[in-house]
């Protein structure tokens, strides 16, 4: 029998809901110093709500492999299986600590393609390199350095270099990068997690503040935060990296031959996707979760690569 197409205008309500769902459900563990907690809570609710949706889904990214995760684990499969066939990447809290500690741009993130449409990254590192939109093709790359990249990206700006603001995670790996960068007398807005948020900030530098974005963090988020990317425009690279033998067979396992390949945005998310991420704790891309006397309110971002669209919602949930 045919397959129904991936309707992505029709489909997009239905992700906000996962989306919106998730962050809900985590909202009474925000600052409550549990993480495991609070990513139960947005696992359990993004799968019960996924598998209302009309798709014959598939998790490409996950919660992690089958033997390490029972919900949401690579290869599950979600949905009615009544609609088309769709593969899934999600990450129900990004931002686990984030949350427990209250602390900003906690978010939950789905990403919905047709089949085939996302890599399917290992669990493990990815060397990421992202700008927002507006800037020729490979105004910096991968090869270059990280002072060469601010260079370069403030002679495409017309600005300073310390006119540039680079994000990046705070985590010893990177102490050699922030030194290179310090010396450009850029400015680094430091994260102590949450390389998705991260990137996506790059794609709205005026509101944020933040022009590029480099350093490595999970491989998966790196393909949520390529499919938001997709979306809202921006450049974004990534390549993995492989700390022993155990990574490297990982990455076998997914399928991939060529271990030193340099992904661009379009090859991490090769087809038309939908997005959705909605605000736990509050942040510059939106708002957390807002609690009043007998009501919880949200803010989701969702956006469709085809239209480029981008829409902002707030849904106010009795409780
Ligand atoms: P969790 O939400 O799973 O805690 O991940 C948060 C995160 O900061 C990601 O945004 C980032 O890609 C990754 O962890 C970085 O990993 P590490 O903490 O090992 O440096």
């Amino acid at each position: 029998m045919a397959q129904p197409d991936f309707n992505d205008r029709m489909l997009s309500l239905g992700l906000a809901r996962v989306s919106e769902a998730a962050a809900l459900a985590s909202a009474r563990l925000i600052g409550r110093g549990d993480e495991k907690a609070a990513d139960q809570a947005a696992v359990n609710a993004m799968r019960d709500q996924l598998n209302l949706l009309d798709i014959a889904g598939t998790v490409v990214i996950g919660e992690g492999e089958r033997d390490e995760a029972p919900m949401l684990y690579i290869g599950e499969e979600v949905g009615t299986g009544k609609g088309p066939e769709v593969d899934i990447a999600l990450d129900p809290l990004e931002g686990t600590t984030l949350t427990a500690k209250d602390m900003p741009n906690a978010l939950t993130v789905i990403a919905m393609g047709p089949r085939g449409s996302m890599l399917h990254a290992p669990d493990v590192y990815m060397d990421k390199l992202a700008i927002g939109p507006g800037y020729r093709t490979g105004v910096v790359t991968m090869d270059m350095s990280p002072a060469e990249r601010v260079n370069a990206l403030a002679a495409a700006k017309g600005c300073s270099t310390e006119d540039i603001t680079v994000c990046v995670l705070e985590r010893p790996r990177h102490e050699d990068m922030i030194a290179e960068l310090r010396s450009t007398g850029c400015a680094i807005s430091l994260i102590t997690d949450g390389d998705v948020a991260g990137i996506i900030h790059c794609a709205e530098a005026d509101k944020t503040g933040i022009d590029m974005y480099m350093g490595s963090g999970g491989a998966p988020e790196g393909v949520l935060a390529a499919a938001a990317l997709k979306c809202m425009g921006g450049q974004m690279f990534g390549r993995l990296t492989f700390r022993n033998d155990d990574e490297r067979a990982r990455a076998a396992k997914a399928g991939i031959t060529n271990l030193d390949r340099v992904y661009t945005r379009d090859d991490l998310v090769t087809k038309d996707v939908i997005f959705a991420a909605t605000g736990v704790t509050d942040g510059s891309i939106v708002a957390g979760i807002k609690r009043e006397v007998g009501y919880l309110t949200a803010e989701t971002i969702l956006m469709r690569s085809k239209t480029g669209s981008v829409r902002r919602m707030i849904y106010r949930n009795p409780v």
